[in-house]
């Protein structure tokens, strides 16, 4: 059996390794999937649904479904499109986030999706939660308004014996990410700006560094989201 497969993507013709997640072959071959909760290197999740694609005519997500050959894959058309928005906007209502007074302005991904997908105002009643912004912890501040509950950070960020040093606190609607009581400590200087990295919104802030690059000059101020991949030479063979 080939190592490799073949499937389309909006019909162009494509090849990835056998088993790879259909969103990294799909990078591979110089096509953006959007993605928030997926975070490079740890198990895919697929819990935020942004980066769903049709296979075959089906629903699915780009993040936890590995490529198959001669799958028929659907990524640009209006109606995924449509529902990626959807998503936008139900994150934005969701919370609170107020892009312009954020540090994470311009890194921030939710931000630079809903660029990429033309958001201008949410076709959702803003909920205006009641949220906490806390501040207890000596290095960093953690914005219970801008998360998105993608869990990158519990994944991600892990003291030496792999535990997770981000939690989840209370249950359901009250749910929220906080840093572990326990292990609150283990959160070095590298590690607090490896989470504020991680995160792909505005929820984890080091404190006493904002503001060093000017809002205007970071990375999605610049260049789309995405556009990386789309400009890349092509793997495909
Ligand atoms: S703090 Fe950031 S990385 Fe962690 S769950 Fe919330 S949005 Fe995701
Ligand atoms: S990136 Fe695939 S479900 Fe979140």
């Amino acid at each position: 059996m080939s190592q490799f497969v073949r499937f389309t993507i909006d019909g162009t013709e494509c090849m990835a390794s056998r088993g790879q997640y259909l969103v990294d072959a799909a990078r591979e071959n110089g096509v953006f999937i959007p993605t928030l909760c997926n975070y490079p290197g740890v198990k895919p999740k697929g819990s935020c649904r942004i980066c769903t694609v049709k296979v075959n005519g089906k629903l699915m997500t780009a993040c936890t479904t590995p490529v198959a050959e001669g799958m028929n894959i659907e990524n640009e058309s209006a109606d995924i499109n449509e529902l990626r928005k959807s998503i936008i906007e139900l994150l934005f209502v969701e919370g609170n986030h107020f892009c312009p007074a954020c540090e994470k302005s311009g890194n921030c991904e939710l931000q630079a999706l809903a660029y990429r997908f033309r958001m201008m105002v949410p076709r959702f009643p803003f909920q205006f939660p009641n949220r906490a912004v806390d501040a207890s912890h000596p290095r960093i501040i953690k914005d219970h308004n801008r998360c998105i509950l993608c869990k990158r950070c519990i994944r991600v960020i892990t003291d030496e014996s792999g535990r997770s040093i981000f939690a989840y606190r209370k249950r359901s609607a009250s749910v929220e990410v906080v840093v572990d009581p326990k292990l609150g400590k283990q959160l070095t200087e590298d590690l607090a700006q490896k989470a504020m990295d991680v995160c792909p919104v505005g929820s984890i802030l080091v404190k006493e560094k904002g503001f060093h690059v000017p809002i205007g000059e970071r990375k999605y101020d610049k260049v789309p989201i995405g556009s990386d991949i789309e400009n890349m030479q092509s793997t495909k063979i």
